[in-house]
């Protein structure tokens, strides 16, 4: 089964708790929360009073995506605000097991990204430390963007080195995803499909949900 995490950043940000509810009602598997710093990304988003303010208006998972600089100041912040999974990027962090280690520490489960640029070997040594590998279709920052295919190898990559270590992370995607490409990155092993624009984009989200949750499933491997 396909999961859909909505991305807020493409939400209305004067409306965001009604919006949250919407995304729950119309069938959102968990909430994706885009973190940036205007370091790491050159655009500033949210901290962690706004995901506690999320927290008590949803009760969907929260999937923080922290495109920051030196995520391990905030780890412990984000996991008391109610993040259930921390995703930090593997370019941001010089000690990579470290910090992985320390978003276990604080309860939440681990989640490891890497840019579009950034070759799929570089995460290949910290597979065994993580619950979710995020892989970018987009160079972070922005919603909207288009999909990049560089993403699919990546994602083939993926399963195989998870088959052949035994091990069980799940994979997401991030950038891009639309009704039209569910179905393609699914079928290279995508199991957790973030589509921001896509969805606060639409009139419909329900619909909209429903539409990449059934080309994701039909792509599934
Ligand atoms: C990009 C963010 C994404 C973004 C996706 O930096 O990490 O989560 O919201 O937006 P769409 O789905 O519009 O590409
Ligand atoms: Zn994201």
């Amino acid at each position: 089964m396909i999961r859909i995490a909505p991305s807020i950043l493409s939400a209305d940000f004067a409306r965001l708790g009604e919006e949250v509810q919407a995304v729950e009602r119309a069938g959102a598997d968990l909430l994706h929360v885009d973190v940036m710093d205007g370091h790491f990304v050159p655009n500033l988003t949210i901290g962690p009073p706004v995901v506690a303010a999320l927290k008590r208006v949803t009760s969907l998972e929260l999937d923080v995506h922290l495109m920051i600089e030196e995520p391990w100041r905030l780890l412990p912040a984000f996991a008391k605000a109610g993040a259930a999974s921390m995703t930090v990027h593997v370019e941001a962090c010089p000690d990579v097991a470290d910090t992985l280690r320390k978003i276990r520490k604080t309860g939440a489960r681990a989640a490891l990204s890497l840019n579009p640029e950034t070759p799929i070997e570089s995460v290949k040594p910290y597979l065994a430390l993580i619950d979710m590998l995020l892989v970018m279709s987009v160079h972070p920052g922005f919603g909207g963007q288009e999909f990049e295919a560089e993403a699919i190898p990546k994602l083939e990559t993926l399963v195989r080195w998870r088959r052949e270590l035994g091990l069980r992370f799940a994979i997401e995607i991030d950038g891009g995803i639309k009704s039209f490409n569910a179905a393609e990155v699914a079928a290279a092993g995508a199991e957790i499909l973030v589509a921001g624009s896509a969805i606060f984009g639409s009139k419909d989200y329900a619909a909209t949900i429903a539409a990449l949750r059934s080309a994701g499933d039909r792509g599934e491997q």
